[in-house]
């Protein structure tokens, strides 16, 4: 039987030294669990499983085998970032999948949203699925579960629905982080040497840029999203509001509005920008953006992002919106 209750005299992980402690002791319980073994890691580039390969990478070396699987959603440099920290700098085992193409076709005409979900979590499990077939010996699948998953707070992963790998890839759970909260885990990150950009990062769905376009998802609108969602976060970074807004990202919905360009009428996307402040995902309220900055990314996405005429800014709370549009 697991253990899924946090221990009642477990200290808050509140500063780097507490995050030390916190990192030696998981380092001797996992090459206990682990000896000489192999283990598999899915490594998105969120939080939790960048922290979990940080700690097995230190635990365990190139004993551990990280796959990224690059699906086409992610956000810009995202997938680079991960290649740099853990292959070039932490010298990780980590297999890249480039499965831009696959994930793209497969979704293809696909407008529904739950319908796209299920596409990109299934596929997702076939990708991860056939790369760990290509390895031999390995026993163990470690994972970035922390606790609000397993409490199961919030709407944050209660929306995963990636499934389970088949019955004859059942491999033992490794699970380091199982009983820390968000912020714990952050300071442990950060006491491992990962960039802060990775560690504070905000929230990111699962299926990534795929619901923020809207509608069946085409190659170029998705550029589209990207490329604003980038100039968006250049901005807020900027202007001293990364880590202090909760979660802001640009929409391009599936439809079109007139526009002039140097004279020339065009029919183009809109983008949306959303900015919310939440404290467990539940409920939102909006960011109060200065108008001059909200006028001078306007200026930025509608010059510099391709397909681009207009941009509108979300002022809507949840409710009656959630934070994502689909
Ligand atoms: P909503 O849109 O329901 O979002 O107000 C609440 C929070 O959950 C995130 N979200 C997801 N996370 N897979 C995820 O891992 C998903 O399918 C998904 N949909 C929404 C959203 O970004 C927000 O932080």
């Amino acid at each position: 039987m697991t253990n899924n209750v946090r221990p009642a005299d477990m200290e808050r992980i509140t500063t780097p030294a507490l995050a030390n402690k916190f990192i030696e002791e998981q380092l001797s319980a996992l090459r206990a669990q682990i000896g000489s073994k192999k283990v598999l890691l899915a490594l998105s580039g969120g939080v939790d499983s960048s922290v979990v390969a940080a700690l097995l990478i230190k635990a365990v070396g190139n004993q551990l085998t990280c796959v990224h699987v690059n699906h086409g959603l992610l956000r810009k440099g995202e997938p680079e970032q991960v290649v740099r920290v853990f292959r070039e700098e932490m010298k990780a085992n980590l297999v890249y999948v480039d499965a831009v193409d696959r994930f793209l076709d497969k979704l293809a005409g696909v407008s529904e949203p739950e319908q796209k979900r299920k596409i990109i979590g299934a596929e997702f499990i076939r990708v991860f699925e056939e790369e760990a077939r290509k390895l031999e010996g390995i026993e163990f699948l470690a994972q970035g579960t922390i606790y609000p998953d397993i409490l199961e707070s919030g709407p944050v992963k209660a929306h995963h629905n990636v499934g389970g790998l088949p019955d004859d890839l059942k491999f033992e759970l490794v699970e380091p982080l199982k009983f820390l909260f968000k912020d714990e885990v952050r300071v442990v990150g950060e006491a491992l040497g990962l960039p802060h950009s990775m560690v504070y990062r905000q929230p990111f769905p699962g299926p990534g840029l795929g619901v923020r376009c809207t509608g069946a998802i085409t190659r170029d609108r998705l550029e589209a999203v990207r490329e604003s969602d980038a100039i968006l976060r250049e901005e807020f970074a900027k202007n001293g509001l990364e880590g202090k807004v909760w979660q802001y990202f640009t929409i391009v919905p599936d439809y079109k509005s007139t526009g002039v360009k140097e004279n020339v009428r065009s029919y183009e996307w809109p983008v949306v920008i959303r900015a919310v402040n939440t404290k467990d995902a539940m409920t939102a309220t909006v960011e109060d953006i200065p108008f001059a900055l909200l006028q001078h990314i306007t200026n930025r996405i509608t010059h510099e992002v391709k397909g681009v005429n207009r941009v509108l800014y979300d002022l809507t709370p949840k409710p009656t919106g959630t934070i994502e549009w689909e």
